[in-house]
């Protein structure tokens, strides 16, 4: 039994968060982006096929196409650090690296949208990105338009270098200045997770009015460590963040690092159906040209992409947690007056090596449509059945794993 006090009404209370409606993002940006795999590696000398070069983001955008990606959402393929050259130029402009990126950036942006893609860029609001290379404070407007100069259409913001407490003036006068180009650009802030490290409580309403998307809290790592820490931090704080989320701005747990080194098959598949969960933005950082048949299985499943990008666009929270086993839910369509369908995530944090048997009662989740519901697997595409609230079914969690289910509500007219 995983009782866990819920409360559906929190559930279906209206968002009242004035929000950025910039017709940006109505569904969770998905892509690629360079950084959890490639960093800040700049020696093509040595490294010529990991190095942060042009034709390293045309190599991942042919793969994005080539190998299905894009066909199931994911469109963005985005710089991260490191992209410049280590001086403006004479006329006080942004430049790339004149070695690593010859063609230049409208280039790169060209090649990007001929391929269907969105082109990602990386900046920061300070003296200096992460890595040391120039910030945007000082010459905010004339970045702006060097962005939609170049047909940027994502801009990753980050705070490195820069005061905390400026970011609440900083980061809205940024978006005024993108907004003024009239080109579209996607917004993602990483001002409230700079403000939380240094103690500060984020104006939630005023970033949700102002960013497309915003990190909460730290990098993530290529390890199981870290995805769970994520997820503990989704799950502790999940009062304060969920309200803020919906169609065109979203929390952002960070990449999704399916495809590298640190993640086992099962861990893999609970990132994938935890992010699913979250409602977060689905950019993977991993190396296409080397990518494990299962694990590409695993980020092109369509049914939990499905999920994903849900459109009420209702960010899931965690019910219960209890012995290792955490139960997660997520409304979703179809709906039928006040009631919801569901995405349900049974995830097993436990590492005592069987898989471990949960015991499952809908009615126990808040889910208490008398017509039932039909369930299916995510992962197995297996239909479990229909089930009444107050029946009990099983399922059977790996440790370090999921199960994840898409519970259909079962109207007349289903
Ligand atoms: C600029 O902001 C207005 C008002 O929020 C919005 O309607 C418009 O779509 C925005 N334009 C761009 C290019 O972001």
């Amino acid at each position: 039994m995983y009782w866990t006090g819920f409360i559906v009404g929190a559930l279906v209370s209206c968002i009242c968060i004035n929000a950025l409606e910039n017709g940006l993002a109505r569904t969770p940006p998905m892509g690629w982006l360079a950084w959890e795999r490639f960093r800040c590696n700049i020696d093509c000398d040595n490294d010529p096929y990991n190095c942060i070069k042009e034709s390293l983001f045309m190599t991942m955008a042919d793969l994005m196409v080539s190998e299905g990606y894009a066909a199931v959402g994911y469109n963005v393929v985005s710089l991260d650090d490191c992209w410049m050259a280590s001086e403006r130029d004479a006329n006080g402009k942004l430049q790339p690296d004149p070695i690593r990126f010859p063609s230049g950036l409208k280039a790169l942006s060209d090649y990007l949208h001929a391929k269907g893609l969105l082109f990602g860029m990386y900046e920061d609001y300070g003296t200096f990105t992460c890595a040391g290379y120039p910030g945007i404070l000082g010459s905010l407007e004339l970045d702006a338009q060097t962005f939609a100069e170049w047909g940027v259409d994502y801009v990753k913001l980050d705070g490195c270098n820069a005061d905390p407490a400026d970011m609440d003036q900083g980061y809205p006068e940024f978006g005024q200045y993108l907004n003024a180009t009239g080109r579209p650009m996607i917004y993602s802030c990483s001002w409230p997770y700079y403000q939380i490290i240094n103690g500060m409580t984020p104006d939630w309403a005023s970033i949700a009015s102002t960013c497309n998307l915003w990190r909460n809290y730290d990098d993530i790592q290529d390890s199981w460590a870290s995805v769970a820490s994520i997820i503990d931090y989704y799950g502790d704080n999940q009062d304060e963040i969920i309200p803020n989320a919906g169609p065109g701005h979203w929390n952002d747990p960070d990449m999704l690092i399916i495809g590298n080194f640190g993640l086992s098959y099962e861990q893999s598949k609970a990132q994938m159906a935890m992010w699913a969960i979250l409602a977060a933005p689905l950019l993977m950082s991993n190396d296409l040209r080397n990518m494990d048949p299962q694990n590409k299985d695993i980020l092109q499943n369509i049914d939990i992409i499905a999920v994903n990008q849900d459109t009420l666009g209702l960010q899931g929270r965690r019910l219960s947690k209890e012995n290792g086993i955490e139960i997660w839910s997520r409304q979703i369509n179809p709906t039928q007056g006040t009631d919801y369908s569901y995405s349900l995530a049974v995830l097993n944090r436990r590492t005592d090596g069987t898989p471990y048997d949960v015991s499952i009662t809908l009615s126990t989740l808040g889910m208490t449509f008398a017509g039932g519901y039909s369930v299916t697997d995510l992962f197995t595409s297996v239909d479990l059945g229909d089930f009444a609230p107050d029946d009990t079914f099983e399922v059977r969690v790996n440790p370090t794993s999921v199960v994840m289910l898409r519970c259909n509500l079962i109207t007349s007219t289903a």
